[in-house]
């Protein structure tokens, strides 16, 4: 694929921006994975192979946990990686509502908003991805509650510039991070291994794509603007912390929803592997701005900071 720009033709942000597409897409082109195709979903499953680090598990290291058989806890692990596909799933149908919101603001003869069209195309083979490993495992998806709806429903229609981007920068990565662990990690599931690592190679190009843009919008914007973009980023971020586990993983293994989530609140690794998970945004969002102010509180009252 070749795409006609010159790279050299002009300076500043708008060509940074223009470069950057161009690159993405050419990337984009020379690699992008086909659910369809590049996964074989008759594979079998490892019998009694984990379906997420177990280390990751919101109850690993808890008397709850050690209370469960190794049967239960391999079965808690595939119903928590269920959670976080489900959750992958929903939060990317919003990505997709935004992304188009994005793209019907801008021209699209720009590589930037070609781009953006081209991550919608990445989206959408991802929600696929992630419906067909839900099925795979003979699982159904958990759906999200209904304050989670609304909300998520609320931020599709409204998220704008430096928080739209944000906020779906933010989900990405927290889920790359659990995401590359997975794939580098013999004990679990080679299907899941597989996932992970597709999801790590096309959303690595989100990232960047994201990160480069946000820093862009955020330069130089007022006060006002500014806290209320954190304030959006924030919110969004919590909503998705909160859905990484849904009540029907503790139900699959027989424990009480509201119980096992107490105990994974005040579980010390668990708070660790969230303040892990968020780390990487934190720090970038720290460095552009886009975390500070009154809104922090909700960062640290949700444990990712
Ligand atoms: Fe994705
Ligand atoms: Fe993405």
């Amino acid at each position: 694929m070749t795409l006609s720009i010159d790279p050299e033709a002009t300076t500043g942000p708008s060509a940074d921006r223009e470069r950057t597409a161009n690159r993405l897409l050419t990337a984009s082109a020379r690699r992008s994975y086909d659910p369809e195709l590049d996964l074989d979903w008759t594979a079998e499953e490892i019998d009694g192979g984990w379906h997420w680090v177990p280390e990751r598990l919101s109850l690993y290291g808890t008397p709850m946990w050690d209370g469960l058989t190794q049967e239960q806890k391999v079965t808690l692990s595939q119903q928590e990686a269920v959670s976080v596909a489900s959750a992958g799933i929903f939060f990317e149908v919003v990505t997709l509502q935004l992304l188009a919101r994005y793209v019907a603001g801008r021209q699209a003869t720009e590589r930037h908003a070609q781009y953006a069209l081209t991550e919608l195309a990445d989206e959408c083979r991802h929600i696929t991805m992630f419906a067909r490993s839900v099925e795979w495992g003979g699982n159904t998806v958990h759906r999200p509650g209904p304050l989670t709806r609304t909300l998520s429903r609320g931020l599709a229609h409204t998220a704008w510039g430096p928080s739209m981007l944000g906020a779906i920068l933010t989900a990405e990565d927290i889920m790359d991070m659990f995401n590359r662990e997975n794939m580098v990690d013999e004990r679990v599931q080679p299907m899941v291994r597989q996932v992970s690592r597709i999801h790590v190679v096309e959303e690595a190009r989100h990232l960047q794509w994201a990160k480069e843009e946000v820093a862009r919008q955020v330069a130089g914007m007022s006060r006002p603007a500014l806290e209320l973009h954190r304030a959006i980023v924030a919110n969004a971020t919590v909503i998705v912390a909160r859905n990484l586990v849904n009540g029907a993983a503790y139900r699959s293994v027989g424990l009480t929803p509201w119980k096992a989530r107490r105990v994974a609140r005040h579980n010390p690794h668990y708070q660790a592997t969230l303040r892990w998970s968020a780390s990487r945004a934190v720090a970038y969002l720290r460095e552009v701005g886009l975390i500070g102010g009154p809104s922090e509180l909700l960062w640290k009252r949700a444990g990712l900071i």
